[in-house]
């Protein structure tokens, strides 16, 4: 087509690990769950249904989560980590159906509001054996918690020390706590999603001293029970060297804790953070490879300190839920851009965007795409695909190649969205959030319906 910048000469116009495809219908297998396909004709189906006639039933935009990939990625964490507890992380993705799943798969559930707690006692997930996060929990959530019989709290402050202690009390309960530590290691990915800095505003810090006290403090109440310490170092993490680092220091300090205090603690939780592909850039480990290299360890730390390795427990969210899921929709316009060097980049506008995936406009996340509703052998182009929002952050994906033909009514699925997208999504410009269709074989459930407009107008009391 005119104007467009011949294949292959993209100078400075696209990241430098975005490659031409040799085939642009084709799907990364990597990138996508287990049961995506595409056929010849180029529609991709997943879980057996093509995603077309999904759609049709749902409209778009629409989350399309594959059960038997979540399920199986479940069961390659749980046995991958054989021994461990594997909580999984709600906050990436939560609704009653895949709370379900969590525990028919075997593992915990990690909770961070009551509103994730509602939903997973829904689900009828044994309180036992859910984990409740956050840096501000109040009185009345934690008196919820406690109630509920929840496993463990993760204490995050000296105040909310004083609050569980005071809660528990109150009930005539002994609660189990795990103390959130920051062991001061920055995890290799994006500064805004690290988590274990000094510089921030969860867990107590190890170096200073706030550690050991919040032991003590925790030791002094009667109605607290001490399981253990809690450190999650970040997120999207590819290679263990962080954990390394924080577990050698974690350990230095539950060692400690047992001779100062003489306090041995049963437990110890290393946090989530396993990272996934969400481009050709990104080489994810298996589950069972990276626990054997945590497990290492953590066993030779506790042999260097003499101490016995206590009931280990991790916190995946984005490993498991990611890529299960994908986001499916409707291109609105095609409009192409000259660059200041004559480069040409196509502009495609679909029907959602940040308010149904805010990772981008808030982490500058890549993420790819395909072309869902048909195949095509037109020149691939360099193309960004954009949101229908007031924001010109608004971009679904930043770089991918795309058929050069692609034209308003096309279906795109943008792979990988599972984790942090429906669950950040919210009703900027008054959007209505999409549903969430669990796929199996060859059948569809919606399990989170799309909002109405009903939705929106009944919290606006004029
Ligand atoms: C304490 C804690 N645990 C687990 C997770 C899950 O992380 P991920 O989804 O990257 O595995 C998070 C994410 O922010 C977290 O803060």
């Amino acid at each position: 087509m005119s104007g467009r910048v011949p294949p292959g000469d993209y100078a400075g116009t696209s990241p430098h690990w975005l490659r031409e495809p040799a085939d642009v219908n084709a799907l990364v297998p990597v990138l996508w769950s287990s049961t995506a396909r595409k056929g010849d004709d180029g529609v991709l189906h997943i879980g057996g249904l093509a995603v077309p006639d999904l759609v049709a039933d749902v409209n778009t935009p629409a989350y399309v989560l594959d059960e038997d990939d979540f399920r199986a990625r479940a069961r390659a964490f749980r046995d991958g980590f054989d021994g461990y507890d594997v909580f999984y992380a709600g906050k990436a993705f939560l609704s009653t159906a895949v709370a379900r799943w969590v525990g028919e798969e075997g593992l915990c559930l990690d909770v961070c509001s009551n509103g994730e707690l509602s939903v997973a006692l829904r689900a009828g997930v044994d309180p036992a054996r859910i984990g409740y996060h956050g840096n501000n929990k109040t009185a009345m959530e934690l008196r919820r918690a406690v109630d509920a019989g929840v496993g463990r709290i993760i204490v995050d402050s000296f105040h909310e020390i004083e609050r569980v202690a005071d809660v528990a009390a109150q009930l005539g309960v002994t609660q189990g706590v795990m103390i959130r530590v920051t062991a001061g290691v920055e995890a290799h990915t994006h500064e805004f999603i690290a988590t274990a800095h000094e510089d921030q505003k969860f867990g107590f810090s190890i170096a200073s001293g706030a550690g050991l006290e919040a032991a003590r403090r925790v030791l002094g109440h009667d109605s607290l029970a001490l399981r253990g310490l809690h450190s999650h170092i970040g997120s999207q993490i590819f290679d263990t060297s962080g954990w390394e680092v924080a577990g050698r220091r974690v350990l230095g300090l539950h060692a400690e804790i047992a001779e100062e205090l003489g306090h041995v603690m049963p437990e110890l939780d290393l946090g989530g953070g396993f990272g996934i592909a969400y481009t050709t850039q990104d080489d994810p480990a298996d589950p069972a490879v990276l626990a054997a290299q945590i497990t290492k360890i953590v066993t030779g730390e506790c042999a260097a300190l003499g101490i016995d390795v206590p009931h280990l427990s991790i916190e995946p969210g984005r490993a498991i839920v990611g890529p299960s899921m994908c986001t499916v929709y409707t291109v609105g316009t095609v409009k192409e851009v000259t660059l200041d060097a004559g480069a040409v980049r196509t502009y495609v506008s679909v029907d959602g965007g940040m308010s149904d995936n805010i990772r981008p406009a808030l982490y500058d996340a890549d993420y790819s795409c395909t072309l869902a509703s048909r195949a095509s052998d037109a020149t691939p182009v360099l193309a960004r695909v954009v949101g229908k929002h007031c924001e010109s952050g608004d971009i679904v994906v930043k770089d991918e190649f795309l058929p050069g033909d692609i034209a308003p009514g096309d279906l795109i699925a943008v792979p990988a969205t599972g984790a942090y997208g429906r669950s950040m999504a919210s009703n900027y410009n008054h959007a209505l959030r999409p549903p969430v269709v669990a796929v199996k074989d060859g059948q569809a459930r919606v399990i989170v319906r799309r909002e109405t407009e009903d939705d929106l107008l009944a919290t606006d009391l004029g």
